[in-house]
């Protein structure tokens, strides 16, 4: 097996991350086709929640019994290793410096779900060339088997940085406040992936609503608008209530499902991980495994 053939990496880092190997097809070279689920997370407007809701979803995904891995996509202001208390030695710019290997660059979170984390205060991360951006995917790619789902915690924003990793993903959860600037900037995400990316439906999740209805409420305003002025459909997710545990969580860096089970959040995090796992998966694209090279090629994007 040389080592330009890809399930030689996926067979390296599995057993750097202590996971079972994918079954091999037996054929050298080849590689087998994915079942991983790969979920972007998404906003218009910036701390509305991403992070938080990424890793408590994560969190209830590995209690699912679901092999997790976060990836950090908040090139510039990555922050999901402070918020899981962890302190990685290495991050994506290393892998961008070409340095590390993502796989050196992984560390473990609460469930022993994966990171792969971003830096923090590097500009030039923002505006990731088209060739950096396929170096990440790539090696992220060969991970792909190795995991049940795919977690991409963007940063907030219409940026391309931000969209070209929307636009690799599967499903996109786009997340809002209920204030009416985070309704808008969440419209404009939806415009822009759909009029420049094509996408044809995301799911809303609405967070830090004050009682279940209003995040019903924010969908009927955005699915009003959205209806009539875009070809996307958007599915309500579910909300996740305003819950001082939260940000109480952040202050001792863990996330509220492992301190506070039973708050209000926790339950509503849970809600909302059991009904993306009873969702049937939006079908991978046909062709061969290489999951985010066929997103980023169908959408011109890269
Ligand atoms: N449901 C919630 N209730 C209360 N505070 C929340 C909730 N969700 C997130 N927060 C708080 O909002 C702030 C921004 O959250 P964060 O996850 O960093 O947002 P983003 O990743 O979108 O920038 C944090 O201080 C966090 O504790
Ligand atoms: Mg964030």
């Amino acid at each position: 097996m040389s080592s330009k053939d890809p399930s030689a990496k996926v067979i390296r880092l599995s057993s750097r991350l202590g996971w079972r190997t994918h079954k091999s097809s037996g054929k050298t070279g080849e590689k087998p086709k994915s079942n991983a689920r790969v979920i972007a997370i998404t906003s218009g407007k910036g701390g509305v929640g991403k992070t938080s809701i990424v890793a408590n979803l994560g969190y209830d995904f590995t209690k699912l019994g679901q092999k997790v891995l976060i990836f950090d996509a908040d090139m510039g202001l990555g922050n999901l290793d402070v918020l899981l208390g962890l302190s990685p030695r290495y991050n994506l710019s290393h892998v961008i410096a070409g340095e590390k290997s993502i796989g050196d660059v992984l560390v473990t979170g609460p469930g022993n779900m994966k990171i792969l984390p971003a830096s923090s205060g590097i500009q030039e991360l923002t505006q990731l060339t088209r060739e950096q951006k396929i170096q990440v995917l790539t090696q992220l790619d060969a991970l792909i088997d190795e995991v049940d789902i795919l977690f991409i915690d963007t940063a907030a924003g219409i940026s391309s940085n931000v969209m070209d990793f929307n636009a690799t993903a599967q499903e996109i959860i786009v997340v809002v406040s209920p204030e009416p600037t985070s309704i808008t900037d969440a419209y404009a995400l939806m415009k822009v992936l759909s009029l420049k990316y094509s996408e044809k439906g995301c799911k809303l999740l609405v967070n830090m609503t004050g009682r279940p209805d209003e995040g019903r409420e924010v969908f009927r305003q955005l699915h009003l608008v959205t209806e009539k002025f875009l070809d996307i459909s958007i599915e309500y997710l579910g909300c996740v209530l305003y819950d001082d545990n939260v940000p109480r969580g952040v202050k001792s860096q863990k996330i509220v499902s492992q301190l506070y089970p039973d708050s209000h959040a926790s339950k509503c995090f849970k809600e909302i991980a059991r009904k993306i796992s009873a969702m049937p998966p939006k079908n991978v694209p046909k062709g061969d495994s290489n999951l985010f090279w066929q997103h980023l090629v169908q959408n011109n994007c890269a």
